[in-house]
């Protein structure tokens, strides 16, 4: 199976100030505010959701293609990727501006002073699945993740022109969107992934209730956090399925993204959804247990062993015997 995950590709920049930023604000001095923090550590991460839900998939030995836009700045960043099995060629690289980029500053009272710079993002919009498709003899799901919103809809809008499968991950764009944009991305996707907060928000945006949102997606894919996940379908029982076991839970950063790697592996597997949905609360578990969104190490022994111990020994040989 195919796989093209489209959205965004960045890097977050967190910095570490063992001050505090109150200590050097001056009440009545805010008009002119010319500030310089002496931090002491810095932490590059590398981001954005569809490079983590990729860098995902290329862990469990799928071959996804990675869709998005970046800045000549990203060749270390392509260089990792495809390490972890992840096709690049893809990825526009903008000649004008960089890779998007988070740049975050804590001081030790955990107040944040924090910019995020889109950069080549907007350039996403330009992006063109049809000819990619046919380059590669076809895709048989394309995920349509959060990125320039003009990107998400035009991706959406291609696929149900050209009959192209697709999922929908709005997750963080959904609050900047209108409710006729969001309905967009939602109408007709085979898949619909939200944490329940993000749910919550595609009813009140679209104002379709609960059904009518179901009535429209093939599945709807809803992340509960620590009690796992809800797999919804039209004229159907909601499936529960309780999370992995995790040791410690070290950071969430990029645990919904795993999530979805593992589940559209899964899928890619042949298995059923309440499966899909084990796989993917196992890979997030990996995710959850150290720092940064693609830090974690995911090979088939570690989730098979993880599928055992949190879903039982049939359950890990089932996967074990659809991965290649
Ligand atoms: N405390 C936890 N224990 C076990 N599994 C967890 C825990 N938190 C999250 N997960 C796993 O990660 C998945 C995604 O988590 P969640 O619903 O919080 O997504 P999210 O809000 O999109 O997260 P983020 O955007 O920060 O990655 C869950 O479905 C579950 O499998
Ligand atoms: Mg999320």
């Amino acid at each position: 199976m195919r796989i093209a995950v489209t959205g965004s590709i960045a890097t977050d920049h967190l910095m570490t100030f063992e001050g505090r930023f109150a200590d050097q604000l001056i009440a009545d001095q805010l008009t002119q505010v010319s500030l310089s923090f002496l931090v002491d550590e810095l932490e590059v991460r590398r981001g954005g959701v569809a490079a983590n839900i990729s860098f995902g998939l290329g862990c469990l030995g799928l071959n996804p293609i990675l869709v998005g836009a970046v800045g000549a700045d990203f060749a270390d960043y392509a260089a990792w990727l495809e390490r972890h099995g992840v096709d690049t060629s893809g990825v526009h690289v903008s000649e004008m501006r960089h890779t998007a980029r988070f740049v975050c500053t804590t001081d030790r009272d955990h107040n944040q002073i924090a910019s995020f710079y889109a950069g080549a993002m907007a350039e996403a919009r330009n992006i063109e699945l049809w000819p990619l498709a046919q380059r590669l003899g076809g895709i048989d799901l394309v995920v349509v993740g959060a990125n320039d919103p003009e990107a998400m809809i035009r991706h959406s809008e291609e696929c149900r022109v050209r009959g192209i499968n697709f999922a929908a991950d709005p997750s963080q764009q959904l609050a900047r969107m209108e409710g006729p944009e969001v309905r967009s991305l939602v109408e007709g996707a085979q898949y619909l992934f939200a944490n329940e907060y993000e749910k919550a928000l595609t009813e009140q945006k679209t104002g379709w209730s609960d059904a009518e949102v179901l009535a429209r997606v093939g599945a709807r894919v809803t992340t509960l956090g620590a009690k796992g996940v809800r797999i919804d379908q039209a004229g159907e029982p909601s499936l529960h399925i309780p999370a992995a076991h995790v040791s410690e839970a070290v950071d969430p950063t990029g645990a919904g993204d795993a999530f979805r790697a593992g589940f559209l592996a899964a899928l890619s597997w042949g298995l059923d959804l309440d499966r899909c949905a084990q796989v993917g609360n196992a890979t997030a578990a990996h995710c959850l247990e150290v720092s940064g969104p693609q830090e974690y190490r995911l090979t088939k022994e570690s989730l098979l062993e993880r599928m055992a111990r949190s879903y039982g020994d049939d359950a890990a040989a089932e996967v074990a015997d659809r991965m290649s």
